[in-house]
């Protein structure tokens, strides 16, 4: 497989970087998934306008114009003959430098992109699947997609250890979401999830969710709710570009209502399917 870098394609076993980078050493970058269907990139411009966003909050400059980027990804896809669905990963990091925690000066910033494959979560959206409930340790600006992701992986693995596909997170008693997934909750007909502050990760899926709502005339409330919340929410669900739209049945070792998959979330599973076609 060949990878986009931030000066070439590069055949995998080619790529190499020096001990000292910014992306290893203080995870200092940022970073997307973007999904392909049938060989084709699904949100890409949503995607890329993100990075550019995360990139310019830690003062980043990606190494391509948002154009160029944009053909050099369709071209890497095309190097790889991808027809199949798969997922793309980029990262940008701020470079190799000798370390030291301020930004080296003179030093251009590393990228790379590459397609792996994927399993599409087929049980999981069918089924649903259980999570927990777990403290939000992040930092204050969590709309930046940066590769500092210890607390979610932390999060996640105590998810893992419980059984539990995911971990729902609350600063206090608001939930803002999920470790890699956005998270919403509905009640009477609606739909709740916490407005795009810095305390999120705007997800990509997410802007889905609110189209798909607003075309199919449900209220979509972009508003936070609590963790007492969940216990009495008639659906739960969770978004994000890996797990597509995926029914949350159980919190924390309680059924939500039946413990099955809602109604309203598989609708708005079905309006996915159609829009990713
Ligand atoms: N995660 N919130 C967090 C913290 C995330 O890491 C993600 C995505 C989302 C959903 O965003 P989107 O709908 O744009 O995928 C929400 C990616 C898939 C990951 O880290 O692998």
């Amino acid at each position: 497989p060949y990878l986009l870098t931030e000066s070439d394609y590069v055949h995998q076993d080619a790529l190499s970087y020096p001990f000292e980078e910014r992306g290893l050493q203080f995870g200092d970058g940022v970073y997307e998934v973007i999904r392909i269907y049938g060989g084709r990139f699904y949100q890409l411009h949503d995607h890329i306008d993100r990075l550019y966003r995360s990139a310019e909050a830690i003062k980043l400059e990606v190494p391509y114009e948002k154009a160029e980027l944009l053909e050099k990804l369709a071209t890497l896809l095309e190097k790889n003959s991808v027809t199949t669905d798969a997922k793309l990963y980029l990262q940008v990091t701020r470079g190799s430098a000798p370390r030291d925690h301020a930004f080296p000066v003179g030093v251009g910033a590393n990228l790379y992109a590459y397609i792996a494959d994927l399993t599409r979560k087929t049980e999981e959206m069918k089924h649903g699947v259980s999570v927990i409930t777990h403290e939000d340790e992040r930092w204050q600006n969590c709309y930046i997609k940066s590769l500092n992701l210890l607390p979610n992986v932390l999060a996640k693995q105590t998810a893992k250890e419980h059984g539990a596909y995911e971990a729902i997170l609350h600063r206090g008693e608001r939930v803002t979401e999920c470790s890699s997934s956005n998270v919403f909750l509905v009640k009477d007909g609606s739909v709740y999830t916490h407005p795009e502050t810095n305390q999120i990760l705007h997800g990509c899926v997410r802007t889905r969710v609110r189209t798909f709502c607003q075309e199919a005339g449900i209220p979509f409330v972009e508003q936070s709710f609590t963790v007492e919340d969940l216990q009495d929410a008639d659906e739960l669900f969770l978004t994000s570009t890996t797990s597509e739209i995926v029914p949350i049945v159980k919190v924390d070792g309680s059924a939500v209502q039946d413990g099955k998959p809602g109604d309203l979330t598989q609708k708005l599973q079905r309006a996915y399917e159609a829009d990713a076609q």
